[in-house]
């Protein structure tokens, strides 16, 4: 499915900024929900993976629910109409007023990541006379296969609790009386684009759940957290994830049962492909030994290539002469300032339009102000 980008209506348009394809976005909404109502199975948008206003009113109004990682988006989620009743909480730092406000606006669940959390969540409840509903995230030590820094189900990572303190955590449980377990949460990593990581996930979840149930814990929900993968090579030919392929794994292999709910966060597979940062070429610069493109866009706006190393499609959506071999870089005054180095690209000239590609998951949400630069605005394809 390529998608023509509407570059007469960017002319009027300050750049860089992030152009979202609400058809696509759409799509992907209605395949998630029906893929994901075959089994039942609830699905909490992760906010993190993009925050803009009008992207989280467009997931709420389809009906899903949000995982959020802090008060901030906890904020953000209920001002886009996410219901307080389909919000989860993770991360490893709770401060105490995003546990109040958690509290405050009830809602659906705390992903407790440590046995002092615990006790904080139970004594803030209990101030309240409130019983908050938690769910203890598991390190399942499971190795994603992805880049270290979006790996997060290892011993090494801060994440979680690892399964051989779950007595503890059971003996914790059994002293405090304003917190009701009601579940575990996993998160292994992100952009797993093989489905392996998640059977070896299912296989680990399937044995805790026995031994919590062994010491008479029922669990009302199972949250897998997010993970899956976008195709960054091809976004045209595949903009949207296999989603019947990720539930229908679980779905094999971890039984349903009456009573128990099956929960997900999916974030970049939601939001990654309908995004792109559209950028100006400023300059053509010849070294002595290849060409740059300098865009006005730099890691400000989109910083996934120079911290992680990310891969984005860079288009030359003004050129159709033949492709030459350019480094792709921004006006930062940092060398690690680059997008992409020795790349084939439509021949390119001062003024180009260039999109990066897949822009949609961490893209805005992550950009700053280093510099001085302003933060880039966005855009939609039906409102444009
Ligand atoms: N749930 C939890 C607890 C998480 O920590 C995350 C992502 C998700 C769900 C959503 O995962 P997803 O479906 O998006 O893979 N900035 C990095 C990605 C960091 C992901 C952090 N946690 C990047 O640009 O690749």
């Amino acid at each position: 499915m390529k998608k023509q980008f509407p570059i007469e209506k960017f002319k009027n348009l300050q750049t860089p900024f992030y152009y979202y394809d609400t058809d696509i976005l759409k799509e992907t909404l209605d395949t998630i929900a029906a893929e994901a109502n075959k089994y039942s199975y609830y699905i909490h948008y992760a906010v993190k993976a993009n925050a803009n206003p009008r992207i989280l009113s467009i997931i709420s109004q389809a009906g899903f629910g949000a995982d959020c990682v802090s008060g901030g988006e906890i904020l953000a989620a209920l001002e886009a109409g996410f219901p307080a009743g389909k919000i989860v909480f993770a991360g490893v730092g709770k401060a105490d007023w995003e546990i109040e406000l958690g509290l405050d606006k009830d809602i659906s669940c705390f992903n407790v990541e440590s046995i002092p959390e615990l006790e904080v969540i139970n004594q803030i409840a209990d101030a309240k006379g409130k019983v908050a509903r938690v769910a203890i995230r598991i390190n399942p030590e499971v190795d994603a296969h992805t880049h270290s820094h979006i790996t997060t189900g290892t011993k090494e990572d801060k994440f979680g609790i690892n399964f051989d303190q779950i007595d503890k955590v059971i003996n914790t449980l059994d002293s405090i009386s304003s917190v009701k377990l009601t579940g575990i949460h996993f998160h292994i990593g992100s952009q797993i684009t093989e489905m392996e990581p998640f059977a070896a996930l299912f296989i680990k979840a399937i044995e805790i759940e026995r031994y919590l149930t062994q010491r008479r814990f029922f669990l009302e929900n199972i949250n897998f957290g997010g993970g899956l993968g976008i195709d960054y090579k091809y976004p045209n030919t595949n903009p949207i994830p296999d989603f019947k392929a990720w539930f229908e794994i679980f779905h094999k292999h971890f039984p349903t049962r009456p009573g128990r709910k099956i929960h997900f966060e999916p974030g970049r597979s939601v939001v990654g492909q309908c995004g792109s940062l559209i950028s100006k070429v400023l300059y053509v610069k010849e070294g002595s030994f290849k060409k740059f493109a300098v865009l006005d866009a730099g890691f400000t706006d989109l910083i996934r290539p120079a911290f992680y190393g990310a891969y984005h499609q860079i288009e030359n959506l003004s050129s159709s002469e033949m492709p030459d071999m350019y480094d792709v870089v921004g006006p930062v005054c940092e060398s690690s300032d680059s997008f992409a180095r020795a790349v084939r690209i439509n021949k390119v000239h001062r003024g180009d339009y260039f999109a990066l590609r897949s822009a949609g998951a961490y893209g805005e949400i992550m950009a700053m102000q280093y510099n001085c630069r302003s933060l880039p605005r966005s855009y939609f394809s039906d409102l444009i």
